[in-house]
């Protein structure tokens, strides 16, 4: 495979600035997330990569070679579409070929026999191959359209929010199911998204991306643990994290410029009262089976964390809280590193 770097990219629609000044690299074998809201830029990052828009500014390589004025066809890229469309009258088998058949490429029918089988077999659509496209459940038509970029042998993947269209049970199988294929194959796959799950499970790294600006580039834990931001903090973690303005939690010693503590689930403990000075009020539990959210207000702000479903707690509850290692932000919003040290 190939590595990918994109720098100082900008791209405008009009008076629409969809990328601005972006700049990394998918490192060879890697699996990169960009997460972000809709009209982040995700889509046209991916269509610049490939060729099917210009950039106003900067330049795309690929394996250190300048391709940004390379048409589409000499960049050696597979791109999985965020609407995948197959072709209807054709097989399982000749869907996969497809690619494969292109004048372009003449790959002889014997060796596109064994990509195509290999490919099904990656995918567990083995069994399918002779079935027409149309008569597929929708995870099929999905695993068909990632094979069809798989079949090749590209320098690098990009992925346009393939798994969006699929119930959250086949979501969870492909998205295990991808991440092993990247493995096995040892594939450079670009990987655009707006789910935050998909992103933590999957990358190598992460991206945040808004406004079509890089926010934030790590590895997930990186991300989750030390974002730079309130915004990169809120992209991750279910339910969300909390922000609190510091002035309403006093005799504690905080960071100087301290504005905003970030409290996610596990740095909030709620207990009966024992004497402590933090103290909120049960407002509502949301029973989830196998956990509860339990939202409560603490000196008239809303704050939601888990509980242990067999914690008892009953809506108007006095609790006492308790604070773990909270995130502290400044008044720009920037995380104030080093100092997320607390107990209280
Ligand atoms: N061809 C175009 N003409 C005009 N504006 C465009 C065009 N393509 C994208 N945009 C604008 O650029 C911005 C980024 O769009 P893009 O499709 O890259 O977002 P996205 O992150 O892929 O969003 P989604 O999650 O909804 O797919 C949006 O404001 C969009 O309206
Ligand atoms: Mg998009």
């Amino acid at each position: 495979m190939a590595d990918v770097s994109l720098r100082n990219i900008g791209k405008r629609f009009g008076t629409t600035e969809a990328v601005c000044d972006l700049s990394f690299t998918v490192n060879d074998g890697e699996f990169v997330v960009l997460l972000g809201p809709s009209g982040a830029g995700k889509t046209t990052t991916l269509r610049l990569i490939t060729g099917l828009e210009q950039p106003d500014a900067g330049a795309i390589l690929i394996d250190g070679r300048d391709v940004t004025r390379d048409p589409p066809g000499a960049r050696d890229i597979a791109f999985v579409f965020q609407q995948y469309s197959l072709y209807p009258h054709l097989s399982v088998y000749d869907n996969l070929a497809f690619p494969l058949r292109s004048p372009a490429r003449r790959v002889p029918e014997p060796q596109i026999k064994k990509r195509v089988e290999q490919t099904a077999e990656l995918l567990h659509i083995a069994s399918k191959l002779n079935n027409p496209a149309t008569r597929l459940s929708g995870g099929e038509m999905q695993r068909v359209a990632i094979g069809r970029a798989l079949v090749r042998d590209p320098a690098i993947y990009l992925m346009d929010e393939p798994l969006s269209s699929l119930d959250a049970k086949l979501r969870a199988e492909l998205r295990l199911e991808l991440k092993r294929i990247q493995i096995e194959l040892g594939a450079t796959i670009l990987y655009v998204t707006h789910d935050q799950v998909e992103a933590m499970t999957m990358a190598s790294r992460i991206g945040v991306i808004r406004d079509g600006k890089l926010l934030q580039l790590g590895s997930p834990r990186e991300i989750y643990e030390s974002p730079a931001d309130r915004y990169v903090a809120s992209r991750l973690g279910t339910p969300p994290i909390n922000f609190l303005p510091a002035r309403l939690v006093p005799d504690v010693a905080l960071p100087v410029g301290t504005e905003t503590i970030g409290i996610r689930t596990e740095h909030l403990e709620i207990g009966k009262r024992n004497g402590g000075n933090l103290i909120g009020r049960v407002h509502r539990v949301e029973h989830l089976g196998e956990q509860n959210h339990v939202h409560l207000s603490y000196k008239g702000e809303m704050l939601v964390t888990l509980a242990d479903p067999h914690q008892t707690l009953d809506a108007g509850e006095e609790v006492e809280l308790h604070l773990n290692h909270p995130l502290c932000f400044d008044a720009a919003g920037r995380r104030i590193p080093g100092a997320d040290a607390m107990r209280f």
